[in-house]
């Protein structure tokens, strides 16, 4: 089966829990979002739990995370804080590949998402199968692959990297002379291969989302705002990032956007991301890049579905119930801790990642 014939079936049949979970979520008025916040903030000590949240998810899941003494991080972080944590239990609120990576490094912990259901677009893309059957035609290449897939993919891998490591990560591979089979994301692959030159044979994942920025438009709008910084997430096409000022993580953007001079920025990324960047830099002006346009589709909203899928109701609900645990067969566990392990201690001795972190 080809890739174009297993992304839109495995999309298709995500698309109906994304409606039930996004579409007809109860709409909450203020005194019943208070009445959740305050009740998952008891089960939180009843329980020993803490929340630690991507910045894609609404505002008011990382409003909570930050008030209970959890954390809102990129993906690499997010990881790290829960392993460090002392509590018995981590909420996350983001997506599967996020709870799973929280397993493989914390199997003694209880990890709750608020839903199951919330998947990704490059993990959906990148079944285990057909991706080994892909790496197996190339023996002598290292397998690095994006950490946004599952737990099987990220056994087979040798590296894991976020995109907050990816470039150090690939040049200390070529440093020791290795080639490299990449997977999933090619925007992503792409970045890393014109950034370093490595010999890099791609798999074709793509991010939904951040395949959606619009060049056209988006030099419209930079003629309309000459002053401003473009700030690009590498998950986003090439002709978008050849444009950029800066590329980088989620964290990384957000710590650009403070170090910039500009009074303007142009942010090519999910648009949870405004919530974070809007606090740390209040004075300056934020414009989303464009996704729409003449070439638009149902598809251009900046904003990931699945992460749209955690709310504060279903958040409640699986603290409360237990419900919603994240469990990872124990021998594959181990497999993908090796490269898991690899990519965070990499990480500590290049300072991308440090103890006060967590
Ligand atoms: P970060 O690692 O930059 O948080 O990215 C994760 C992700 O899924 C972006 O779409
Ligand atoms: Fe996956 Fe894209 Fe959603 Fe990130 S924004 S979780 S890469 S689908």
């Amino acid at each position: 089966m080809s890739l174009a014939e297993i992304i839109p079936k495995k999309l298709q049949a995500n698309i109906d829990n994304i409606i039930d979970n996004v579409v007809l979520s109860p709409w909450l008025t203020d005194a019943e979002k208070a009445d959740y916040v305050l009740k998952i903030k008891a089960l939180l000590k009843q329980k020993n739990a803490v929340i630690i949240a991507h910045y894609y998810v609404d505002d008011e899941l990382q409003s909570l995370a930050e008030e209970t003494g959890g954390y809102v991080s990129d993906s690499l972080d997010m990881a790290n804080f829960g392993a460090q944590h002392s509590a018995s239990t981590l909420i996350i609120c983001g997506v599967r590949f996020m709870g799973e990576t929280s397993k493989i490094l914390s199997p003694e912990k209880t990890i709750i998402m608020p839903t199951l259901e919330a998947e990704c677009s490059l993990d959906l893309g990148c079944p285990i199968d057909e991706f080994s059957a892909f790496c197996d035609q190339h023996p002598d290449r290292e397998v690095v692959v994006y950490a946004n897939t599952s737990v099987d993919v990220k056994a087979r891998a040798d590296w894991i990297v976020t995109s907050s490591n990816a470039v150090q990560i690939i040049t200390h591979l070529m440093d020791e002379g290795k080639k490299i089979v990449w997977g999933p994301d090619r925007h992503l692959g792409q970045y890393i291969k014109n950034k370093t030159n490595a010999d890099m044979i791609m798999w074709q994942g793509n991010c939904v989302v951040h395949d959606e920025f619009k060049l056209y438009e988006l030099e419209q709008l930079m003629e309309k705002h000459p002053g401003a910084e473009l700030l690009v997430h590498p998950e986003s096409p090439e002709a978008i990032i050849a444009k950029a000022d800066f590329v980088g993580s989620t964290k990384q953007i957000i710590a650009a956007g403070k170090k910039s001079k500009a009074n303007t920025l142009i942010i090519a990324t999910d648009h949870g991301l405004f919530y974070k960047m809007s606090q740390v830099v209040p004075d300056k002006m934020l414009i989303p890049a464009p996704t729409g346009g003449k070439s638009a589709t149902c598809k251009s909203c900046a904003h990931c579905p699945w992460m749209a899928m955690n709310t504060l109701v279903n958040l409640y609900e699986a603290l409360r119930d237990n419900t919603n645990t994240i469990e990872v067969d124990e021998s594959v566990r181990q497999e993908a801790l090796i490269p898991l392990n690899r990519m965070i201690d990499f990480s500590m001795q290049q300072g991308i990642l440090t103890a006060g972190d967590a």
